[in-house]
């Protein structure tokens, strides 16, 4: 029971001040509600509208490719410097600290493996358990122009109306298919599909020419996929040039965790995405904290 003895009479009311409706950060996201703006903001950093998100969920597809053999031991370390972590569940409890305390994006589609025809992928995790996990987005993979193109975009369909059920944002990839041009009229139509049907973030690739009619044409934020692996300063200038061109920020795995220095690379593409550094900037800091075994 509440103690109830010598209750103050309520007296400041603020008459003069009006209540402020201040207005949610992330592009497309302000009709959302609280919860799922609230997991949004457990992915993109509200004072930069970005992320920096670490994926490491190959293997849902591809088993433990270089970089990724052993999670404790080379993916731990970069957590911390990550806004978010792009994995499987299978991972999320098996290897992730139950402690750890920021974004959790979580591959839910899977399937087929590299020895198949990757489009033909299934939902392949439980919303419960997305919840049981405490999520902050779930991710599968859209194959326009694939084999399984219809079934890939009902997969996002269905996870689109899983997570708004219970608040949960859906994150939809667009994969290349095998023979698709990687070009901004291909990423405009994936990506805008993935929006139109329901996606709250959409992932994809940088391309030089025209990218910024890609995330323009998106009504939700796109994050730049980092692809294979690249020269340091070469990836630094991919993200900056993403970034620069409207890309809500990153989800590099390749070019950090098989980077000679993976610690030094994400801490660089910190300074990239949130800084705006330049990219002769970022891989000067990179070098310095290569060398600094930092
Ligand atoms: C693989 C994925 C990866 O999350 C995505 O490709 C980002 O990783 P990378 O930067 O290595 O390309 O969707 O299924």
């Amino acid at each position: 029971m509440a103690d109830t003895d010598s209750l103050k009479e309520s007296k400041s009311y603020c008459l003069d001040v009006p209540q402020r409706n201040e207005a949610f950060f992330l592009k497309g996201a302000g009709s959302l509600d609280w919860g799922m703006q609230n997991r949004l903001s457990r992915v993109f950093r509200p004072e930069s509208g970005r992320t920096v998100m670490l994926a490491i969920d190959h293997g849902y597809f591809q088993g433990p490719t270089s970089g990724l053999e052993r999670i404790d031991v080379n993916i731990l370390p970069l957590a911390p410097y990550a806004d978010a972590l792009m994995l499987t569940r299978g991972i999320l409890r098996s290897v992730i600290p139950s402690s750890y305390g920021k974004g959790v994006v979580m591959r839910a589609s899977g399937g087929p493996s590299i020895l198949k025809e990757l489009s033909n992928e299934q939902l392949a995790v439980d919303m419960e358990d997305a919840l049981r996990l405490n999520v902050s987005a779930m991710a599968v993979q859209v194959f326009v122009g694939g084999e399984f193109e219809s079934q890939s975009i009902n997969n996002l369909t269905r996870l689109v109306d899983m997570g708004n059920r219970y608040g949960v944002p859906t994150l939809g990839v667009t994969a290349v298919g095998k023979d698709m041009a990687r070009d901004a009229r291909y990423f405009r139509l994936a990506c805008r599909i993935a929006a139109e049907l329901g996606a709250h973030i959409v992932k994809t690739y940088y391309v030089e020419e025209d990218f910024e009619t890609v995330t323009a044409s998106c009504p939700v934020p796109v994050v730049m996929a980092g692809g294979k692996k690249l020269p340091e300063l070469d990836a630094l200038t991919m993200a900056y040039k993403a970034v620069s061109e409207g890309a809500a920020g990153v989800d590099m795995g390749r070019n950090i965790f098989q980077s000679d220095a993976p610690v030094a690379m994400i801490q660089a593409v910190n300074g990239v995405v949130h800084k705006l550094m330049k990219p002769e900037e970022a891989y000067d800091l990179y070098l310095t904290l290569k060398n600094e075994g930092r």
